[in-house]
């Protein structure tokens, strides 16, 4: 029977450490958990919220609604010849998934060690990190379907990945929950090494022929530099994307500003938005509780007791003065929930 709580404190279920209110909380530890639920109509019409690790959200005001959090657990895996199909639940922690893999010797992931939250939440915008995105490692997800109550396979193609986007986000908001995702990874590691901060990093480890174990310890190493650890700073990692812009936009941009730190991105140009955040003087910046970060101003900082509100006023008023510098509209990575 499943256990439906009320007026439950998020504050240790998002990693910004905001102190808002579920009006109803319930934990899925298995996929059938939420066929029971959603034989509830009650919970089939209410406003509903699908909770990782909370690394990717900032809760703006209470949700009046109920938090359906992700608990479903297990890692297995298949080997065919050189390669390995492992499956992991949504509910399983992402960080204790790659190193499951990278102990074991399953290439693939080692690129995104030590990215906070959740199996099931990382199809949701393809994460990524340091040369490689989900969409480069995943075989299919599984996900519940609310409205008809069944389980979908949905293929890789099927997910529309782009930079930090998938169908999830668009057409499908709302409409299904991942219960687990399949990897395909390989016993002869390629590893990816081109990532700038990787390669100075082991050469100055004076490492030649890096291994996975050494790729995910030096991009730990790099990120642990870089990021505040929410355990002791609340943050959602990189609150805005990098934006990505025409060539004819970018040229206007780089006339003003010709050190713009800037990547191609296919047709078009990808910025980084916290170099642009930099320059409009945000870096290190403290207003009341909340601010950006010292050492990467893409991210946004609880230094203890912030609202929800102090937050998203704060990247409103960041929205606000690059445009103004730059002509250059930043978009917020993180789930606004208000
Ligand atoms: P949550 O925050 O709980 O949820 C995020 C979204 O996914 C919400 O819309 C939620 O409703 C939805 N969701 C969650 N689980 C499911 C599910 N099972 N089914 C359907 N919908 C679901 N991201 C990167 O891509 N690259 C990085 O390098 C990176 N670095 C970070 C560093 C720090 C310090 C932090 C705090 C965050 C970072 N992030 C990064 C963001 C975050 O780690 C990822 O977005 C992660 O995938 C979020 O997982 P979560 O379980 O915490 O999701
Ligand atoms: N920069 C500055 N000032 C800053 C921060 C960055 O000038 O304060 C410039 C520097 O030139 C730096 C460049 O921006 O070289 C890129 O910075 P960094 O390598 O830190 O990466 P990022 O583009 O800021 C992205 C992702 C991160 C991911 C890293 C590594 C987005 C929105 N963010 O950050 O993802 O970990 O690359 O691949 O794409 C996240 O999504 O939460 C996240 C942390």
């Amino acid at each position: 029977m499943l256990q439906i709580q009320q007026n439950v404190s998020l504050r240790n279920f998002n990693t910004f450490g905001i102190d808002a209110k579920a009006k109803y909380f319930v934990e899925i530890s298995h996929a059938d958990d939420l066929t029971e639920l959603f034989l509830d109509p009650q919970w089939q019409q209410m406003e509903r919220l699908v909770l990782g690790g909370g690394s990717n959200m900032l809760f703006v005001q209470d949700f009046d609604g109920l938090v359906i959090r992700m608990n479903i657990r297990g890692i297995e895996h298949r080997i065919n010849h050189d390669e390995v199909h492992v499956e992991a639940g949504a509910g399983e922690v992402w960080n204790d998934l790659v190193n499951f893999c990278v102990t074991h010797e399953y290439a693939g992931l080692e690129n995104l060690s030590l990215i906070p939250g959740s199996v099931g939440a990382s199809p949701i915008q393809n994460i990524g990190a340091y040369g490689v995105e989900l969409k480069d490692v995943i075989e299919s997800c599984q996900a519940f379907e609310i409205a008809s109550r069944t389980i979908k396979t949905f293929a890789k193609e099927d997910c529309r990945f782009g930079y930090r986007d998938s169908i999830f986000k668009n057409e499908l908001k709302g409409k299904y929950i991942i219960t687990s995702v399949k990897f395909r990874l390989s016993l002869t590691p390629d590893v990816k090494l081109h990532y700038g901060a990787i390669k100075e990093e082991l050469e100055k480890r004076g490492i030649t022929s890096p291994t996975i174990k050494d790729v995910s310890q030096v991009v730990s190493h790099i990120r642990v530099s870089k990021l505040p650890d929410p355990s002791t700073i609340g943050n959602a990692g990189s609150f805005f994307k990098n934006p990505v812009i025409t060539k004819e936009a970018f040229e206007k941009v780089h006339a003003h500003h010709p050190e713009v730190v800037h990547y191609p991105a296919g047709d078009d140009v990808k910025l980084a938005a916290g170099w642009l955040i930099e320059q409009c003087g945000w870096k290190g910046k403290v207003l009341g509780h909340t601010g950006t970060w010292k050492n990467q101003a893409l991210v946004l900082v609880n230094h203890g007791g912030a609202t929800g509100e102090e937050v998203y006023s704060l990247s409103s008023q960041i929205i606000d003065s690059v445009y103004t510098k730059f002509g250059v509209l930043l978009e917020r990575e993180v789930n606004i929930i208000a």
